[in-house]
């Protein structure tokens, strides 16, 4: 073991992840129906405070929260006003592209009153935006996930946790196929197939699991859009997809969602069993979260042949970080 990796061994230090906290892509930074037209929401992400806000008509925001006329938290008593946002502190009125657009006590507005907007899309009933540690823009898309907009499919479940962990640890698990026999309990370990292009990763794992009356096998597919948007399809018995979207707030906690549904198609039988399985999938979350909890960080793990794609799955992950100073820019 490598100097290096023995002053990353836990302990809530800088040193715990030797690599940039907020990697570039598009981020979860609300579910739709937490930001109704005419509501704002105060958001501590990637170690920034910011305001979000649904104008009257219902288009979504993201704004940093603090006002650039005298600091004020907009998301703190900040209001909506038609389609803009009024400060809370000496009432300047903010457009969602971050001009202001009105100072109400002053002939001229200042000619650099701006603020920080980021890109918003609303999609899969989730709102994201765009993080670059550079200001650069978007540079891919969101797609939609037909399971959450087809009939057939059971209304989504929606489960939250805080974590005290980088994303990273939790998303690298689709490929590290070993654990699924031991966290997980499946009957062997999966052989999982990587595949990768551009800013798409997908996994493949074929699972024997316990099952009433025997065995049953099942196919795991992972694909993820960037860092941000994990989109998890489980067949088998029953067809079940699940969006993960992890959010860093800060360099060692990641706000993470799970939104799962079931394919039921209105079958009695498939809907008992639905539930259980969302119970099922929601206990396997929690019996990683004490590993991702506690774990350290190696940058370069002790990795055997019978590990799985976790190497790739790293080198993939890097084309997300351009912030560098003073950390290494590989996972
Ligand atoms: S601090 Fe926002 S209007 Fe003054
Ligand atoms: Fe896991």
């Amino acid at each position: 073991m490598s100097n290096e990796d023995r002053c990353s061994s836990r302990g809530r230090d800088s040193n715990r992840y030797p690599f940039p906290a907020y990697p570039n892509g598009w981020f979860r930074v609300a579910y739709s129906d937490e930001l109704r037209a005419g509501q704002v929401l105060s958001l501590e992400l990637f170690g920034t405070r910011l305001v979000a806000f649904r104008t009257v008509q219902g288009t979504p925001f993201v704004l940093d929260a603090y006002c650039p006329h005298m600091g004020a938290d907009m998301g703190v008593g900040g209001r909506v006003d038609g389609e803009a946002l009024r400060c809370p502190f000496h009432d300047w009125l903010w457009s969602g592209d971050g001009r202001c657009l009105e100072v109400p006590y002053a002939s001229r507005i200042p000619a650099r009153a701006m603020t920080r907007a980021f890109e918003v899309v609303e999609k899969n009933g989730i709102l994201m935006a765009w993080w670059h540690s550079e200001g650069e823009a978007p540079q891919w898309q969101v797609p939609d996930v037909d399971a959450f907009s087809s009939s057939g499919w059971r209304e989504p479940v929606v489960k939250h946790w805080k974590v005290n962990a980088r994303w990273l640890d939790m998303n690298e698990n689709c490929v590290d196929q070993a654990h699924f026999r031991y966290i997980h309990g499946t009957l062997a370990i999966p052989a999982t197939q990587a595949s990768h292009d551009g800013h798409v990763f997908r996994a493949e794992s074929h699972i024997r699991q316990k099952a009433p009356g025997g065995e049953a096998e099942g196919c795991l597919v992972t694909v993820d859009h960037g860092p941000g948007f994990q989109v998890v399809t489980l067949a088998g018995l029953i067809d079940t997809v699940l969006l993960n979207t992890a959010t860093p707030m800060d360099e060692e906690t990641t706000d993470v969602s799970f939104m799962y549904t079931v394919k039921t198609e209105g079958h009695p039988r498939k809907e008992k069993l639905a539930a259980a399985v969302v119970d099922d999938l929601v206990t396997q979350f929690h019996n990683d979260l004490p590993i991702w909890e506690n774990k350290s960080y190696w940058s370069r793990p002790m990795l055997c042949d019978g590990d799985g794609p976790i190497g790739e799955y790293r080198d993939w992950m890097k084309q997300f970080f351009t912030e560098a100073p003073g950390k290494e820019k590989t996972p």
